[in-house]
């Protein structure tokens, strides 16, 4: 049995009562980690304030060094974290392996930003006086993360904040803490120093509790569902912690009649079926205009019949299993909800009844708005098919949800980009492409898909405090 440890002020330890990590694909126990509660927390935190004074004051290059470390490390160790990845979230070797990748590119980009940090010189009234802006660390930032993305979620909190000179309370998700501890293993080998980044696995609840209450932590930052989100923004309202909140979603896709079909079904498999659907920019409702609906949807079905669904670890795996049971009875529910309602089954349907938490591909068609599939996020790797006629309707139908992460858009008309892509209440939208996430670019929701911005040089920006300094001489 694996074991894996939690660290804080730079010591690595277990607990007495542990948590067992569990294989989707197998359901069977592979590794436990340490049940770390309100103590640790405490303690955590403490290290985290004292590692904060030197952190802070350190050279930007010097803060920079250590993040490139850490991105040589991880690509060093890019096989074996993916295999973890496998083992724990289920999501297959090779797309482990370009999540890795993708993370890695937030530390590899937040290296660089470190040494971009600048600060302004505003002309003043006065000509005895100069006005100074500087960007200083906001402080201790408590970062919580979910199982989807094990790497990509802790490198784009992690690589801003400490490029910044803040230091870190990591938080993973129960289910997917081995990625997590193996990042912050390199990020410690790679110089990042004691209590730089502390990591606790356990109670969200008793741990998250302690970093809300105690005002030395001045940003959470939450990747995961709107409603844990809405909590944590009230709960930092106590200390007026700064948040930063990738919350839930729930993506139109929307391919209209002066769509290339070849590029919208691409677009469609890999923002449908990427981690299983288990992305929160996941498509999750499609809208064909009526006139290129039949050819989109047999071309899309078509490709859905070619995934193979299978543990992770086989080479032909392409569509691994769910996190849980509860989430593969979430796409049950849809389907069983949608089919009660009038919607078809064009391909799959069924969950496995052996051992793992498989879910088929599933296409549906004759879709309509009043279905749950087409309001409540799915998470999972179902695509149901709806028509329309005119851009003023799909604008309005898209738009009618609380969410706003993300919006996909497949059309070569100039006048139809232009107008969808103002239209549309999204954060992001991809346009012609299906995969929009990079580390150059803001990620973040409209409405109640969250607040704040990942990635790109916004993302470092949500990591400081603007401090003014009136220079009187
Ligand atoms: C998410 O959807 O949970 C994040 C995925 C991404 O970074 O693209």
């Amino acid at each position: 049995m694996k074991q894996g440890f939690n660290l804080i002020n730079g010591k690595w330890f277990s607990t007495s009562d542990y948590m067992e990590v569990t294989n989707p694909a197998t359901e069977e126990v592979f590794a436990r980690v340490p049940l770390s509660g309100e103590a640790e927390a405490a303690e955590a935190a403490d290290a985290a304030y004292e590692a904060f004074l030197k952190w802070s004051k350190e050279t930007a290059e010097t803060r920079s060094n250590v993040l490139y470390r850490w991105h040589q490390l991880i690509t060093e160790h890019r096989k074996e974290i993916a295999e973890i990845m496998t083992m724990e979230q289920g999501k297959p070797f090779d797309e482990a392996l370009g999540e890795v990748d993708y993370a890695n590119q937030y530390v590899k980009f937040y290296a660089e930003e470190a040494t971009r940090i600048k600060g302004e010189i505003i002309p003043a009234s006065s000509k005895n006086k100069r006005i100074l802006v500087q960007k200083e660390a906001v402080g201790v930032v408590a970062a919580i993360t979910p199982w989807n993305f094990p790497a990509a979620m802790i490198t784009r909190k992690l690589a801003p904040a400490l490029a910044a000179g803040n230091t870190v309370l990591l938080k993973p998700s129960q289910e997917t803490p081995l990625t997590a501890i193996r990042l912050v293993e390199l990020a410690e080998q790679a110089g990042v120093p004691a209590g730089g980044i502390n990591i606790l696995t356990g109670s969200s609840r008793e741990i998250t509790c302690v970093w809300q209450a105690d005002s030395r932590v001045r940003k959470i930052t939450f990747t995961g569902s709107t409603p844990v989100g809405k909590q944590i923004m009230k709960d930092a309202a106590d200390t007026m912690k700064k948040i930063s909140l990738e919350l839930g979603g729930h993506a139109p896709f929307i391919v209209t009649e002066h769509a290339d079909i070849d590029k919208a079904v691409q677009g469609a498999m890999s923002s449908k079926f990427r981690n299983g659907g288990q992305a929160c920019v996941a498509a999750n409702r499609f809208y064909v205009h009526e006139r290129v609906a039949e050819e989109f949807t047999n071309r899309f079905v078509e490709e859905v019949k070619k995934l193979r669904t299978g543990n992770g670890m086989e080479k032909s795996t392409t569509l691994g299993p769910l996190i849980n049971q509860k989430a593969v009875e979430k796409v049950e529910e849809h389907i069983a909800d949608a089919t009660a309602k009038g919607a078809v089954v064009l391909t799959g349907g069924s969950s496995k009844s052996s051992a793992g938490f498989f879910h088929e591909a599933t296409v549906l068609g004759n879709v309509t708005d009043d279905m749950l599939c087409m309001y409540d996020e799915t998470f999972g790797p179902l695509a149901p098919i709806t028509t329309f006629k005119t851009m003023d309707e799909v604008i309005s139908r898209a738009n009618h949800t609380p969410y706003g992460l993300a919006a996909y858009v497949f059309t070569e008309n100039i006048a139809e980009i232009m107008e969808l892509s103002g239209s549309l209440e999204y954060g992001i939208v991809g346009v012609n492409d299906g995969a929009p996430s990079t580390a150059q670019a803001p990620f973040g929701g409209y409405k109640e898909s969250g607040l704040g911005r990942e990635g790109g040089d916004h993302g470092i920006h949500d990591y400081l405090e603007v401090k003014y300094v009136s220079l009187g001489f």
